[in-house]
């Protein structure tokens, strides 16, 4: 199952975020791809604060990888740009995710293809100016229950 259309801009991004995190009853995990600035961090950062995080959310570039754990469960989010092989990843900490409690949002998940958790989601996104094209696709049971939910918007 896919979902895809246009944000004309940050705000439908956001909103967007909001009604997915309110469309789901367990953690997923969601592989964010796209261009550098197609927004990966912006709907990293929507979904933190509609997961009720209310401070600042730093783009993990240099540190990898940073921690928020909220009352839904510990959030995850990778950005693995700078990872310099696929096998570094196995020294991010992720022996310790839980697929079952955690959410996993990870931004160029291709730099460690075969060293990350499976994927509930696949969100992809591309430059639509003034706006951002998205492709939402499900990889799981888990995620094809999450789009259904949002599905009729
Ligand atoms: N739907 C949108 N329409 C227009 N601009 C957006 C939209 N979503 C995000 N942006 C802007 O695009 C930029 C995306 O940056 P960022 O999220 O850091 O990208 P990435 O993590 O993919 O490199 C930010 O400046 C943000 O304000
Ligand atoms: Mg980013």
């Amino acid at each position: 199952m896919k979902l895809a259309g246009i944000w004309p801009d940050e705000s439908a991004l956001g909103e967007f975020a909001a009604a997915l995190a309110r469309a789901v009853t367990s953690p997923l995990a969601i592989a964010l791809s796209g261009p550098l600035g197609a927004g990966k961090t912006s709907f990293a950062r929507a979904l933190l604060r509609a997961l009720g995080h209310s401070g600042p959310v730093r783009s993990p570039t240099y540190t990898l990888v940073e921690q928020y754990p909220l009352e839904t469960g510990l959030v995850w989010h990778l950005d693995l740009y700078r990872l310099g092989s696929a096998e570094e990843a196995d020294w991010l900490g992720l022996h310790d995710f839980d697929s079952n409690g955690d959410w996993l949002l990870v931004e160029w998940p291709q730099r460690a293809q075969g060293h990350l958790p499976a994927v509930d989601l696949k969100l992809e996104l591309d430059y639509a100016e003034p706006g951002r094209r998205y492709q939402l696709t499900a990889l799981s049971g888990r995620g094809t229950a999450a789009l259904k939910a949002l599905a009729p918007r």
